[in-house]
């Protein structure tokens, strides 16, 4: 899968633009001042350079290197500073206790890797942290606007809900709604959003 992601990242200007998802852009209200923010999936940066943007201190970590590259890039031409990472998330470190909130939008992953990875998310978090993701649900399969075809890479929130047992859900919805980023996620999308706050 990284050669799909080089290739797509290389093929020209920025693959879902470079406005930040329309969701964080919400969801990030939450954030306290100056949060420690981990970016998951993160591409070329639009979200990461969003949040540096707002103040917080962004890692941002994706597979691609070729998207990394561009994430910096455009946190230099946007005057912020993000820390960039190169991993698969299946090898990623993600530490215990030193992040204020993990973002994850629209990374999605095999079903074992989400599970292994959300696991790992809820010791990255500081008490009160928050996990802010947007991923397609399954029934998005219905809809040809983007996204894996694989019903099991797609999330539910009830799946979340049984992912995060003892977080505290500030907003949770499965919802299809109007996305316009770039030309791959372009139209009505099926998606499951979920902010929660460990306690
Ligand atoms: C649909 S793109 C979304 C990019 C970005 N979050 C955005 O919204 O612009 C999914 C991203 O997840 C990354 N990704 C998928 N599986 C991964 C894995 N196992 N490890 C690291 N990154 C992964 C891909 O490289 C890709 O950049």
């Amino acid at each position: 899968m990284k050669k799909f992601w080089d290739d797509r990242y290389n093929a020209g200007s920025f693959a879902y633009g470079t406005n930040p998802n329309d969701f964080l852009a919400i969801a990030s209200q939450h954030l306290q001042k100056n949060s420690d923010v981990l970016t998951i999936g993160e591409g070329e940066g639009r979200n990461a350079v969003f949040l540096a943007k707002q103040g917080h201190n962004v890692v941002a970590t994706d597979q691609s290197d070729i998207g990394m590259a561009k994430a910096d890039k455009l946190a230099e031409q946007s005057g912020c500073t993000i820390k960039t990472i190169t991993a698969d998330l299946a090898e990623f470190d993600f530490g215990s206790e030193c992040y204020d909130a993990v973002v994850s939008i629209f990374c999605h992953l095999p079903g074992g890797l989400r599970k292994k990875v959300h696991s790992e998310i809820k010791i990255s978090l500081r008490k009160a942290g928050l996990y802010i993701i947007e991923s397609y649900s399954p029934d998005q399969l219905s809809y040809n606007t983007g996204g894996p075809k694989d019903v099991s890479w797609l999330v539910t929130l009830d799946e979340l809900q049984k992912e995060f047992p003892d977080f505290e859900i500030l907003h949770g919805e499965s919802l299809v709604r109007e996305v316009v980023e770039g030309s791959h996620h372009t139209g009505s999308a099926a998606v499951t959003q979920f902010v929660g706050r460990k306690k």
